[in-house]
Formats: C-alpha cells, sequence, structure tokens
C-alpha cells in the first residue's frame, strides 16, 4: 500500500532562528528537503527521486554538519562530543538507507522522511538549539 502524507509544506518560523546563518541556513535546507520528500511520496515518484535527495542530504552533511561540529568545538561547547556522535549516528543511518536504494526496499522516501523529520525534532530543535542557547549565554557567541 503506499504511504501519503500531509501534502502542506512545512513552514519556516521565527521561533527556529538563531541567529547564527551557517546554523539557520542549514535548518531551512532540511525544511525544504522535508517538504520536497512530502511531494515525492504523494506523487509516488521515489525511485525516480530518491538519488536526488540523497544529494541533497548528503551536500547538507559536507557543508553545514562539519562547519557546526567546527564552531562548537571552536568554542569549546562541553557537550561538543557528544554532538559530534550525533551527527555520525545521522550520517551512518543515511549510508543505511542507501543501501535500501540498492535492496528495492519498499516506501524507502516515506522512511527517510519519517527519520528527517524525527532529526528536526530531536536534533535541530532540541540539540543544536540548546547548544546555540548555551553558547549565547555563556558570552561565547
Ligand atoms: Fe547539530
Amino acid at each position: 500500500m503506499e504511504n501519503k502524507v500531509n501534502p502542506e509544506p512545512y513552514k519556516w518560523k521565527d521561533a527556529y532562528t538563531v541567529n547564527i546563518s551557517i546554523i539557520d541556513e542549514q535548518h531551512k535546507k532540511f525544511l525544504e528537503i522535508i517538504n520536497e520528500l512530502k511531494i515525492i511520496i504523494n506523487t509516488n515518484t521515489c525511485k525516480e527521486n530518491v538519488s536526488k535527495v540523497f544529494f541533497q542530504i548528503a551536500y547538507l552533511i559536507d557543508h553545514y554538519f562539519l562547519k557546526e561540529e567546527i564552531y562548537f568545538k571552536d568554542c569549546q561547547y562541553p557537550n561538543f562530543e557528544q554532538h559530534k556522535i550525533a551527527h555520525n549516528q545521522f550520517i551512518d543511518r543515511i549510508i543505511q538507507f542507501q543501501k535500501d536504494v540498492e535492496n528495492n526496499k519498499e516506501n524507502l522516501c516515506f522512511d527517510i522522511y519519517n527519520y528527517l523529520e524525527e532529526w528536526f525534532d530531536e536534533h535541530i530543535l532540541k540539540y543544536d538549539v540548546e547548544a546555540v542557547a548555551f553558547l549565547k549565554k555563556s558570552g561565547i557567541s
């Protein structure tokens, strides 16, 4: 059975903004990918578009995870190691999803969508925001 998701795109909210451009940019791009996945799932075009999705996720990992890590490390953020581990777990999960493509796994885009949505709620809105709040409170950033 085909999965469908609520077609309404997620909108950026002011509450998400941390006022550090490399982080805000990354988070906005994340939301864009999630919104694209909504379209892909609802139009049942995962096979045709999944490599484009991976390309966009890889871009985010290469460009933003690293920048965020350098930034947090430079600021001597105390939970830096844990934060980096979480990023690495994300990368491992994406590699796993790529293997699923080779195995023609069903509902793959739906699974990726759920994982990214969870990451947005758990990591981006909680851990990234928490880290920035800590750095601002300590007068570092
Ligand atoms: Fe992060």
